[in-house]
């Protein structure tokens, strides 16, 4: 039997350390931190991302404002609007909600945002300071990733950790991170992606398998060892009969892998919560950071 990485909990208590300090900042007569969203476009789950980051600000106790703009908006109209933030002292922070509609160059996007207010981590600044192990805004999963496995005093130093998935918000900066000094991290890493020829090799070997794939229950029993820690970063959408026409499946097998692993984290309830508890706490950084 696994032990639970509880993200639900966790999350929890990190939303309630930041509302004390947000609290303390009030009662001085400041202002609160104040986190900015940019939608473009219709994505569905984009709009439900953005509407949960807004409802985590009210909960801590922060400003929040949601820009929505329509997918005819041209880049340069939408870089106008991220000079604006950078520019706006009321705002702290913020973040363009990805993906954007095809038509928009990701990067150019991303590299507009002040790296001071970049409080998803992912200007290419904040990836290189992250990458040099020096402060900088980490994204809010992988950061979330290392709250959980600090604060259950999960032992990293010198374990096998293999991270399944490359992307820029999960996978590669998780590597990273669990190869840096410090605890959690000191881990020998591997990464294994979709060109890897047989990835259950890799996973069989690992103290640790951290999958983020996107693929519905991806990693099974037979793919890891006796004791593993197993973090699942899988959200899909899988339609079904019930009121929504849908449930979230993580990439892992829940009912095969719990048995063998030491600790695991469930789907919902382990990394998704996490993930929002950390931008709020990108957002005080930012706020103590930039301003005060
Ligand atoms: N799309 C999926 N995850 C994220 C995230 O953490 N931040 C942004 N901006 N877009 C996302």
């Amino acid at each position: 039997m696994a032990k639970i990485l509880d993200g639900q909990a966790l999350s929890q208590t990190i939303k309630n350390e930041i509302k004390a300090e947000v609290s303390k900042i009030t009662e001085g007569g400041k202002r609160p931190p104040h986190l900015a969203a940019i939608l473009v476009g219709e994505n569905g789950a984009s709009k439900a991302y953005v509407n949960s980051k807004v409802k985590d600000c009210k909960e801590v106790g922060f400003g929040s404002t949601l820009l929505r703009l329509p997918e005819t908006i041209s880049e340069d109209e939408l870089l106008a609007e991220i000079q604006k933030l950078n520019d706006n002292p009321e705002i702290d922070g913020f973040i363009v909600q990805l993906p954007l509609p095809e038509n928009f160059d990701q990067e150019k996007i991303i590299e507009a945002i002040d790296p001071k207010k970049d409080v998803d981590g992912f200007h290419p600044e904040n990836f290189g300071r992250m990458a040099l192990e020096m402060e900088a805004f980490l994204p809010a999963t992988p950061f979330g990733i290392m709250q959980l496995l600090e604060r259950n005093q999960v032992e990293t130093k010198g374990r096998h950790c293999v991270v399944i998935g490359r992307s820029r918000i999960v996978g590669r900066p998780m590597s990273i991170l669990m190869s840096s000094k410090g605890n959690p991290g000191d881990s020998t890493v591997t990464i294994v992606h979709s060109h890897t020829p047989n990835i259950a090799e890799f996973t069989k070997m690992a103290d640790i398998v951290i999958v983020a794939l996107g693929r519905p229950k991806f990693l099974t029993g037979d793919m890891i060892k006796d004791g593993a820690v197993i973090v699942d970063v899988g959200i899909t959408r899988v339609d079904d009969d019930s009121s929504k026409g849908y449930h979230l499946e993580g990439d892992v097998d829940f009912d095969s892998c719990e048995p063998r692993a030491s600790w695991i984290t469930p789907v919902p309830g382990g990394v998704g919560p996490m993930t929002r508890a950390m931008l709020m706490k990108n957002t005080l950084i930012a706020y103590q950071k930039n301003f005060r």
